[in-house]
């Protein structure tokens, strides 16, 4: 299985993770994770802070000449920002200040409505709100989309992709009917909205132009897709092998999100049965030796199901379709029209005001949405077909294909 930690703040001197389980031999240089960190940080919608930053990995340990050496992998990406935050986010003592405590003067004491200030501060005790929201920060998402490259470079190696893109912002709504995957998240890629219809990008930028102008923030929804998966991911055996509930957790851990829906979701509530559920069908396999091949495109061999309403998963388990998942965002928090709140000292109440911040950053969401579905996606895959190496994963992976032929 893969395992991962991270840790940095957002004005820390840098963000770090280390992921474990990846096996030796797979190919991985730090292009494929600065790729989908420059993706992050795209977006029509985002603050100042990513001009910034321009996220850059460095890999520290795990990969020698290109190639995993199976040993945990070491990333780092440091905050350009870090020079001019250094006095302030100090790991160091900080001289005469009983204990290295700031002074009250330069505490952050007002707790801003929709963000971890307040009840971080009660919970950990800090004087300080800055303790709190220099963790919270969606900063934080960078080594995860950076830990996310990196399976999907693993699930790369089996035909397997996973891509994001905008459904939604606000009151406005992509229209991708008819559109096939390949198509969709090609155009998505040229957007700025990572959206793949462009009448809805325009509408949703006007909307964007909009709210900023108000400074309001505006939410919405984006929706990831995985193809390439074979049959039997994940368990019905225990809750905790779920892959769908292991997946609707990695999504809704991603700051501001505050639903999940796998396939129909929340749709399905109002059909009834016959027009929920996916008819099962099979097509003969052909004379091509097994492979990723056997779970590519429409026409693919096998058990398939006609339509694909559950979003490839039944009983907690991928089927063979396309995953489908999707998250809504809640608009971001911070406001430019300002907010009610009260001092965390003092009592007395204030209007929340603010430095910079982003007014929408749905675009963004699909990318880090992208990263944590990979990373369940690839663990998954490795608990089922693990090997220390890449080739024994291979071998593993391919007497499954042919396990399944001979069903
Ligand atoms: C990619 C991304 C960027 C964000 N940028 C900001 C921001 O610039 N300002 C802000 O106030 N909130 C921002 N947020 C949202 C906050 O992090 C979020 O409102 C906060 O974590 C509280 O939400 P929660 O209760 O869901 O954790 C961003 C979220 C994401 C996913």
């Amino acid at each position: 299985m893969l395992r991962y930690l991270t840790a940095g703040e957002s004005h820390g001197r840098a963000l770090v993770a280390i992921v474990e389980g990846v096996p030796a031999g797979l190919y991985l240089t730090r292009e494929h994770i600065d790729r989908d960190l420059a993706r992050r940080q795209s977006g029509y919608g985002r603050g100042r802070r990513m001009q910034i930053e321009q996220d850059r990995v460095e890999i520290l340990s795990g990969v020698r000449f290109g190639y995993t050496l199976g040993s945990p992998i070491a990333l780092v990406v440091e905050n350009r920002d870090w020079k001019n935050w250094a006095d302030r986010m100090t790991p160091e003592p900080v001289d005469g200040q009983g204990g290295g405590r700031i002074p009250q003067g330069e505490r952050v004491t007002r707790p801003r409505p929709g963000h971890a200030d307040l009840v971080g501060a009660l919970k950990y005790g800090h004087q300080d709100l800055r303790n709190v929201l220099e963790r919270a920060s969606a900063r934080e998402t960078t080594m995860r989309v950076a830990v996310g490259a990196v399976a999907k470079r693993l699930l790369d190696e089996f035909g397997i992709a996973v891509r994001g893109h905008v459904l939604r912002v606000g009151t406005v709504t992509a229209d991708v009917a008819g559109l096939g995957y390949d198509e969709l998240f090609q155009r998505a890629e040229q957007s700025e909205m990572r959206c793949a219809d462009p009448e809805a990008t325009e509408a949703m930028k006007a909307l964007v132009d909009q709210a900023r102008q108000a400074g309001d923030s505006l939410g919405g929804v984006f929706e990831v897709v995985v193809t390439g998966v074979p049959p039997g991911l994940g368990s019905y055996v225990h809750w905790d092998r779920k892959l769908d509930g292991r997946l609707a957790r990695a999504l809704m851990s991603i700051q501001a999100v505050k639903g999940v829906e796998v396939g129909l979701g929340f749709g399905t509530a109002e059909r009834f049965g016959s027009q929920v559920h996916d008819e099962i069908a099979y097509r003969p396999y052909p004379g091509t030796p097994p492979g990723p091949g056997d779970f590519q495109g429409p026409d693919r061999p096998g058990f398939y199901r006609k339509t694909n309403r559950a979003g490839g998963f039944e009983g907690g388990m991928t089927t063979g379709e396309a995953i489908v998942v999707r998250a809504a965002l809640k608009p971001i928090s911070t406001l430019y029209k300002p907010l009610g709140s009260v001092d965390f000292y003092t009592k007395e109440p204030f209007q929340a005001s603010i430095e910079r911040s982003d007014t929408c950053a749905v675009p963004a969401a699909a990318v880090i949405g992208e990263a944590v579905v990979a990373i369940e996606i690839a663990s998954a895959f490795l608990e089922k077909f693990g090997g220390d190496s890449l080739n024994e994963v291979r071998r593993n992976y391919l007497g499954y294909v042919q396990a399944l032929r001979e069903v």
